[in-house]
C-alpha cells in the first residue's frame, strides 16, 4: 500500500481515497495471511498486521457502503490449508482475539460485556489471565480419552492434519485418565523457548552460509535452508514438516488453554476447566491466574510486563478470559473474535545495537532509500539486522551516524525502526552522514524535487538498479511468472547486455548458443543440467499469452497491484482497448479519464498514476515494444453471458432496502455489468433506491433506463 494514503487520518479520507485504500488493505492483508499461514514466511510483524486490520475496520465503520465483498473483517485471519497435509475440519471454529493496548481499552471491553449481558454494576466480573505466547495454535481431538487427531488453525474452519507431527511432542498426553467426555477438542499453543530459538536460529544460519559457500564454488546444493525470523515462525515451520522425523528433532513445547467442541460439558468456569486440563496431564501455564474482578487486570498486566524479559519464552501480551462459561456462551462471537476474551498487548519492544553501515538502495521507481545495517540483535524475539531510515531528512533529524549505538524498535512497521541514537556512546571523530547526490547504481544525478522527501535517480532506463528491479518484478511469480528466471539469471542476462527491457526477454532465442557458453549455463554445467537454456527459452515461449491482468500487473506501474490490474483487465478486456483508453485518459477531464476514475476500486488517485505513466513517451515505447512480443489474452468477456446486465454499465444510487449496495454491486459485476459511480450518457441502467438524489435526476435528464430495487432484483434473478 502506498504510505501517503495510509498516513491520512481516517476522518479526513475522501470516499474515493477510502475505497482505494480498502482495496489495497484487502490485498495487503490477504498477502500477509498467505505468507504467514501457508508459507511460514511472514512479510510483516504482528503489530503491523494488527494495525492494517484496525485501519480496515475503522475505514469500514466510517464508510459502511464501501465495505468490500472480500473484506478482511469478514474472515478470520488465516489461510486455507496448504497442499501436502490432509484437511481437518474443526468441531467448532478456531478464532482469533481482539486486542487491547491500554487500561481504557480493557475497561471498554469489560463495559461491553456488562452492556451485552445487561449486568447491574454490582455484579462482579471474574477473569482468568493467561500470558499470551506467540506460537502456533493447535486443535487436539480426543475420542474415548485417546488422542486421535491434531490440526493447525488453518483458516479457522479447516486446518491441516498434523497428527503425526504432534505425536512427536513429549508433553502431549496420548491418553486421558477418566472421567472424560466421549469426544473433546482441546486447544493450545505449540512454541519454542527463547534459548531453543536462538540455538536453532544459529544452526540454520550456519547451514545457510555453508550452502551459500558451496553455491559460490559452483558445487551442487540441496534445498534452501530457512532461517526463522522469530520463535513463532520457527515453531510453525517445524510443525508443518511433511516428515515427522524432522519435527521430532525440533525443540517444541506445548501449553493447553482452551476448549473446542465437547460431547459433554467439562466445567462451569474457565478456571475449573484449566484445573481439569492439568488433571488430564496437559501442561498448563503456571503463570495463568484467576482474577477476582476486572480491577485486578491492570496490576496483572504490569506484573507480566515486568517479568516478561526473564521468562523462558516470548509473550506479546496477556489474554483475559471471562471466567463464567455460561456467560461466555451467551456472549458468543462477533466476526472473528469472542466477545468474552481479549488480548491486551504490550507496547513495542526495544533493543540497543551498533549501526555498522548505511546502505542506499535504488528501487524500481528510482527512489534512493537508506537502510541501516546493524549488528544483529534480538528485539522482542526477532533477530534484527536491518532497519529502515526512511529518507535523508530522517537521518539528519535523528543525526544517525555510522558507528553509533542506536535504539531499535519493532512496532507497527514491516521493518524495524531506529528510534534514537545513544549520544553518550558515540565514538570520537564520527561524521554526520552525507546522503549521496548521485545514484550508487548508475552514477546519474539523484535529484530531490522541491517539497518532496524522496531523492530519485534520474537514470531511468539506463540505471541498472531500476531496470533490474523492474525486470525482476516483470518475471515474478504473480506477474509474468517465467519459470527459471530468478534474480541471479536476470542479473546475468542484464550484465551481458542481452536483456535491457522486458521485451528483450522474448528475443533471447537467437542468443541460445552464447548463453550455453556461460559458466553454469552450458552443457558442462555441474548440477545446472544441460537443458537449462532450452528449459528457460521454453518457459519464456509459454508466457507469450498470459492473461491481460498479469500483463498489466507485470508492467510495474506504481499503485497497480494485482487487485487493480484485475479491475483494469476486467473493465477494458483487451490490451488494445486498455492502451487506447489509457492514452486518452492522459488528458485531464476527458471522458476516458472520468471512466477510469469511476471504475469501482480504482478511483481518481490511481487514475492519475496511470495517466502519468502513459504520458511518458518511454513507457509507451516500452509497452509497444513488448506488445510486439506478447499477446495477452483478453479478460473474460462478460458480454457473452445471457444476463440482461452483461456488458452493460450500471449505476446504483440511493438506499437499497433488501441488500447492501455493496452486495448489489457485486451481484451486478458477477452478471457481467460494469458498475460505475457516476451517471453519464454511457450508463445503461440506473438502479434507484430510496432517497436518491442528483444521480436519479441526471438519469431522468439523460433519459436513461432506471430500475426500482424490485425490478433490478427480478432482472438479476434474485427473486
Ligand atoms: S484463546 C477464542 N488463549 O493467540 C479464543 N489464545 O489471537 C482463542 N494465544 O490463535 C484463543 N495464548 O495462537 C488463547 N492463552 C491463550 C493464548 C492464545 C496465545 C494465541 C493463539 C490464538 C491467538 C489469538
Amino acid at each position: 500500500m502506498t504510505a501517503p494514503l495510509r498516513s491520512i487520518p481516517v476522518d479526513a479520507l475522501t470516499e474515493a481515497q477510502a475505497a482505494e485504500e480498502l482495496a489495497a488493505l484487502a490485498e495487503a492483508i490477504e498477502t500477509a495471511d498467505i505468507a504467514y499461514h501457508q508459507n511460514d514466511a511472514p512479510v510483516m510483524t504482528d503489530a503491523e498486521y494488527d494495525a492494517l486490520r484496525r485501519r480496515n475496520t475503522a475505514i469500514e465503520a466510517r464508510f459502511p457502503a464501501l465495505k468490500r465483498a472480500d473484506s478482511p473483517s469478514e474472515a478470520p485471519p488465516g489461510a486455507a490449508p496448504a497442499a501436502g497435509f490432509a484437511k481437518f475440519r474443526h468441531g467448532t471454529p478456531m478464532l482469533s482475539l481482539d486486542n487491547a493496548f491500554s487500561p481504557e481499552d480493557f475497561a471498554e471491553f469489560a463495559k461491553s460485556i456488562r452492556r451485552f449481558l445487561k449486568l447491574p454494576p454490582e455484579e462482579v466480573l471474574a477473569f482468568v489471565a493467561e500470558p499470551k505466547i506467540d506460537g502456533l495454535s493447535v486443535n487436539l481431538l480426543y475420542e474415548k480419552g485417546v488422542f486421535v487427531r491434531g490440526a493447525t488453525r488453518g483458516d479457522g474452519t479447516v486446518g491441516e492434519d498434523i497428527t503425526r507431527n504432534l505425536e512427536t511432542l513429549e508433553e502431549l498426553p496420548r491418553r486421558l485418565p477418566e472421567p472424560f467426555p466421549d469426544a473433546i477438542e482441546i486447544r493450545g499453543e505449540v512454541f519454542m523457548t527463547k534459548a531453543d530459538f536462538l540455538a536453532f536460529h544459529a544452526e540454520q544460519t550456519r547451514l545457510h552460509e555453508e550452502r551459500e559457500r558451496r553455491r559460490e564454488r559452483g558445487e551442487k546444493v540441496g534445498e534452501a535452508v530457512r532461517i526463522p525470523v522469530n520463535p513463532r515462525n520457527a515453531a510453525a515451520g517445524s510443525l508443518r514438516q511433511l516428515n515427522p522425523e524432522v519435527t521430532a528433532r525440533r525443540p517444541l513445547k506445548l501449553l493447553a488453554y482452551a476448549q473446542g467442541e465437547s460431547s459433554s460439558p467439562v466445567a462451569d468456569t474457565h478456571s475449573a476447566y484449566l484445573d481439569q486440563l492439568r488433571a488430564w496431564g496437559f501442561p498448563v501455564n503456571p503463570l495463568s491466574r484467576a482474577l477476582p474482578d476486572e480491577t485486578a487486570a491492570e496490576a496483572f498486566q504490569a506484573e507480566m510486563a515486568a517479568r516478561r524479559a526473564g521468562l523462558a519464552y516470548d509473550i506479546d501480551g496477556v489474554v483475559y478470559k471471562l471466567d463464567r462459561l455460561d456467560w461466555q456462551a451467551r456472549l458468543g462471537f462477533v466476526g472473528r473474535a469472542p466477545r468474552w476474551a481479549i488480548a491486551w498487548k504490550f507496547p513495542a519492544e526495544r533493543a540497543e545495537t551498533v549501526l555498522q553501515e548505511i546502505q542506499i538502495q535504488v528501487g524500481r521507481t528510482g527512489a534512493l532509500t537508506p537502510r541501516a545495517v546493524m549488528q544483529p540483535v534480538n528485539v522482542g524475539g526477532v533477530m534484527v539486522q536491518h532497519a529502515t531510515l526512511h529518507n535523508e531528512d530522517e537521518i539528519a533529524r535523528k543525526d544517525v551516524r555510522v558507528g553509533d549505538t542506536v535504539i531499535l524498535q519493532r512496532a507497527g512497521d514491516v521493518i524495524p525502526q531506529i528510534v534514537a541514537v545513544v549520544a553518550e556512546k558515540r565514538p570520537a571523530g564520527s561524521q554526520p552522514f552525507a546522503f549521496p547526490t548521485t545514484c550508487p547504481a548508475c552514477g546519474s544525478h539523484a535529484v530531490r524535487p522541491e517539497g518532496e522527501v524522496v531523492r530519485r535517480c534520474t537514470g531511468g532506463l539506463v540505471c541498472p538498479a531500476q531496470t533490474v528491479e523492474r525486470l525482476k518484478h516483470f518475471v515474478s511469480r504473480n506477474a509474468m511468472d517465467i519459470e527459471g528466471l530468478g534474480e541471479e539469471n536476470i542479473l546475468k542476462l542484464h550484465e551481458e547486455g542481452l536483456v535491457r527491457s522486458p521485451a528483450d526477454i522474448f528475443r533471447l532465442a537467437p542468443h541460445a548458443e552464447r548463453m550455453r557458453g556461460w559458466e553454469g549455463w552450458g552443457k558442462s554445467a555441474k548440477g545446472g543440467g544441460t537443458r537449462k537454456v532450452a528449459n528457460l527459452l521454453a518457459a519464456i515461449e509459454s508466457r507469450r499469452n498470459v492473461p491481460l491482468e498479469r500483463f498489466i500487473f507485470a508492467l510495474g506501474i506504481r499503485r497497480i497491484g494485482e487487485q487493480n490490474a484485475k479491475l483494469l483487465a476486467r473493465h477494458y478486456h483487451s490490451l488494445a482497448t486498455w492502451r487506447e483508453k489509457m492514452l486518452a485518459a492522459t488528458t485531464i477531464g476527458s471522458e476516458a479519464r472520468e471512466e477510469l476514475g469511476s471504475i469501482q476500486g480504482i478511483g481518481p488517485a490511481i487514475a492519475t498514476e496511470l495517466a502519468e505513466f502513459f504520458a511518458e513517451r518511454h513507457n509507451r515505447d516500452a509497452l509497444d515494444d513488448l506488445a510486439r512480443e506478447v499477446s495477452p489474452t483478453d479478460a473474460e468477456d462478460f458480454s457473452a453471458s445471457d444476463s440482461p446486465f452483461a456488458g452493460k454499465v450500471v449505476v446504483f444510487t440511493g438506499t437499497l432496502e433488501k441488500t447492501s449496495r455493496d452486495e448489489a454491486e457485486a451481484v451486478a459485476e458477477r452478471l457481467g455489468a460494469r458498475v460505475t459511480k457516476s451517471v453519464s450518457k454511457k450508463t445503461d441502467f440506473v438502479v434507484v433506491g430510496a432517497d436518491a438524489g442528483s444521480k436519479a435526476k441526471k438519469a431522468a435528464e439523460l433519459n436513461l433506463r432506471t430500475l426500482t430495487e424490485d425490478e433490478w432484483r427480478a432482472m438479476a434473478g434474485l427473486g
